[in-house]
């Protein structure tokens, strides 16, 4: 049995387009999952639209929509995108679904049969971008002396009848989960979490009576839930809670939350609260990612400098896109995008390394063996070749990508792909075709079993293109697999069926900045 693997992104707010930081969090997360398939787990894979609460309720109105309207409409453009960017959920949950309603109402019961949630008044600071509650000695001052959020944001003065979750209650088993175990990373992040619960818990407003577009309190009438406890509640409707059955039995506790940093208070803090107080696993892993900023700026409507993900995959192209975000950017640092970084680095790493590599190694079987392959046994040069490819493929790429260092991994597959054009450059196979033939055969031979290792390997990230490679040369869907890395019976079907390897179409062509970039 395989073991399973349940990853999820944040749950995206859908109250305007989708932005490159969204893009960038369910790619990385798309590269997990499609890592773990590649190692042989049961992936489930979650993503989805967060749609309640006072920011969706306002945005509606400014727009003169209702909440439902907007909703429906952004989070169709998250879902298209992800589609586009070839995002492989399993599902993209909404949180207007009706199952999710019923979950939320579930873990609501549960923590009131706890003794967990008590009838109060909340009097204090709400910040709508964030929707998150701020206590007064967390705010900071804005340019013109107003009071602003540590995220900066707007907050305001906020007085209602609400619900209260007794979160002061947990702050002792979340210091034990925050100090001794790796739940939350990188491990940057959880200095701050401990300092927070050691500044002291006060519980937490769970409810909002002054508006109603949210997941309704069970038997309290006028109260809907607090966005997040909704909202957080997402990874666990997803399998079936609070019914049970396969999917929860087999993927709870999730092994990795994927999330942005500015929102890990609420992963690490309320939700294993909420958790503990529902008596539910925990989840294994929340990590936090960086920002991406816009050539060092963060991007807003207001700076003006908002890219559309969907339009830089319409003009580089999906995969040059996964690439450049998970290569570029030190996971879990915050990294810098630009249009010219993206075409340098495509066109050195993918088309003129990468891509060159397959393309003239395919071409030059084509045209100089007639396409045929022949058995040989690798050895001196070659095998040394093969062997420094495998380690790259097999040890350290793998291993990097379970700790979600993907640039770290990228690079040193592209030391791998850098080593075969060197060896390319050394062995000269167009001036052995005259001088020894049959060198030249086991030079190609070699940079073929290189380049399906190289494929096979970096297919989390560049799926389209690697699949493309593989077709190439004829690698079987079931020889796909990190565990096929291993294993070369595909080179030996393929001497022994005779087929062609045909002359190839190149698969990483060179980017252009389009004019309006370049100027
Ligand atoms: N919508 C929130 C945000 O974008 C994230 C919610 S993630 C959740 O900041 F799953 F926990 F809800």
């Amino acid at each position: 049995m395989s073991e399973p693997y349940y990853i999820t992104t944040a749950i995206h707010y859908p109250n305007g387009k989708p932005h490159i930081g969204h893009a960038y969090e369910t790619i990385a997360a798309d590269v997990m999952a499609r890592y773990q398939r590649l190692r042989g787990r049961e992936v489930r894979f979650q993503t989805g639209t967060d749609e309640h609460g006072l920011k969706m309720a306002q945005k509606a109105r400014d727009l003169g929509q209702t909440p439902r309207e907007l909703a429906d409409e952004m989070s169709f453009s998250f879902k298209n995108l992800f589609d586009v960017l070839n995002i492989s959920y399993d599902r993209f949950i909404r949180t207007t679904d009706a199952d999710h309603h019923r979950a939320s109402q579930a873990i609501w019961d549960a923590m009131e049969a706890k003794g967990d949630l008590y009838l109060d008044r909340y009097e204090g600071w709400y910040s709508v971008r964030d929707e998150a509650y701020y206590d007064e000695k967390e705010l900071v001052e804005g340019e013109g002396g107003e009071k602003l959020s540590p995220q900066g944001t707007p907050v305001e003065w906020t007085e209602e009848e609400s619900w209260f979750f007794r979160l002061s209650n947990y702050a002792e088993p979340l210091l034990e989960l925050l100090r001794t175990s790796a739940f939350l990373e990188p491990t940057s992040r959880r200095n701050e979490m401990i300092a927070f619960v050691e500044r002291g818990l006060q519980d937490l407003s769970v409810s909002r009576t002054s508006f109603d577009w949210g997941v309704k309190v069970p038997g309290a009438d006028g109260h809907v839930m607090y966005v997040w406890v909704d909202a957080l509640t997402n990874y666990i409707t997803g399998l079936g809670y609070p019914d049970g059955g396969e999917l929860w039995d087999k993927f709870w506790p999730a092994d990795l939350h994927l999330i942005g940093k500015d929102i890990v208070r609420f992963h690490t803090i309320y939700w294993p609260a909420f958790l503990m107080s529902a008596d539910l696993p925990l989840p294994k892993k929340v990590f936090g990612h960086g920002f991406l900023l816009n050539r060092g700026v963060k991007e807003s409507k207001s700076a003006g400098n908002v890219t559309d993900p969907m339009e830089l995959a319409e003009t580089f192209g999906v995969d040059a896109l996964r690439y450049f975000l998970m290569a570029e950017v030190t996971f879990g640092q915050d990294g810098s995008y630009s249009a010219e970084a993206l075409v340098t680095k495509v066109n050195a790493e993918l088309a003129n390394s990468f891509g060159n590599l397959a393309q003239r190694t395919l071409s030059m079987v084509a045209k100089n063996m007639a396409g045929k392959l022949e058995a040989f046994e690798p050895a001196g040069d070659d095998k040394a070749l093969l062997a420094k490819v495998r380690e790259a493929c097999v040890v350290t790429l793998p291993q990097e990508f379970e700790a979600l260092n993907f640039s770290v991994g990228i690079e040193a597959w592209l030391r791998a792909v850098f080593a075969c054009n060197q060896y390319v450059d050394e062995q000269a196979p167009w001036a052995l075709k005259k001088t020894d033939p049959e060198r030249m055969k086991a030079v190609l031979q070699t940079l073929l079993i290189a380049i399906r290792d190289l494929a096979v390997a970096i297919q989390p990230i560049i799926p389209d293109k690697s699949t493309a490679v593989l077709d190439q040369l004829a690698v079987p869907m079931e020889q796909r697999d990190y565990a096929a890395l291993a294993d070369e019976s595909w080179f030996a079907a393929n001497v022994a069926s005779g087929r062609n390897i045909e002359k190839p179409t190149p698969v990483f062509p060179r980017l252009e900045l389009p004019e309006a970039e370049a100027a």
